[in-house]
């Protein structure tokens, strides 16, 4: 209530005092975690560099594969937050990634800049390359529901 008093005596301040009040919370991490995306994750996961001219999996893809084994929000981020403050091959999910790129260098990030990072990326679209729909339709024909299964079958979550 006193929120809505405040915001309308604003109303000659610039446009960024009347954002919707069910958004306060989320919006500085999120802007910090699309910076922290941009500038340091694509650096290796780049959205536009081709097939041929990787250093590491396109984010997109790292997203499609851990909402397979993670449909929750909340599993989704832990799950990427705990593998990037402390990268090590018994936690990939991504054998293929490992074996072609070598697992992810540790990079000293913070869990809270993680979590962050991990929420906008489950959130939002994210750019992809060009190349990414067949190579993922190739690498996974049924499209996620039997993979989806049986990795929750072997991590025991059903
Ligand atoms: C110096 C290069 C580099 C940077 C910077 C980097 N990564 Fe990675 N990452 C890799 C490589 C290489 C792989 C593929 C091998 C692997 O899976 O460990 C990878 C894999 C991953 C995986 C999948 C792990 C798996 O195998 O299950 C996640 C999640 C991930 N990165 C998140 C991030 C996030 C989030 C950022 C930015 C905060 C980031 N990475 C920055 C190189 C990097």
């Amino acid at each position: 209530m006193s929120l809505m008093i405040w915001s309308g005596c604003t109303t000659n301040e610039p446009e960024q005092n009347t954002v919707e009040v069910s958004s306060l919370h989320q919006l500085p991490d999120l802007d910090k975690a699309e910076q922290l995306l941009n500038t340091t994750c694509y650096v290796c996961h780049s959205p536009t560099a081709g097939e041929n001219a990787r250093i590491a999996p396109p984010m997109e893809a790292i997203k499609r594969r851990y909402q397979m084994a993670y449909s929750s929000e909340e599993n989704f981020v832990e799950a990427i937050t705990s593998f990037t403050v402390d990268p090590s091959e018994e936690a990939s999910l991504m054998r293929g990634a490992v074996d072609k790129f070598g697992v992810m260098p540790v990079q000293n990030f913070k869990e809270e800049d993680m979590r962050a990072v991990a929420k906008y990326i489950y959130q939002n679209d994210l750019p992809q390359p060009e190349w990414f729909e067949g190579h993922f339709k190739q690498m996974h024909p049924d499209s996620g529901m039997k993979m989806r299964m049986r990795k929750r079958n072997m991590m025991g979550m059903d």
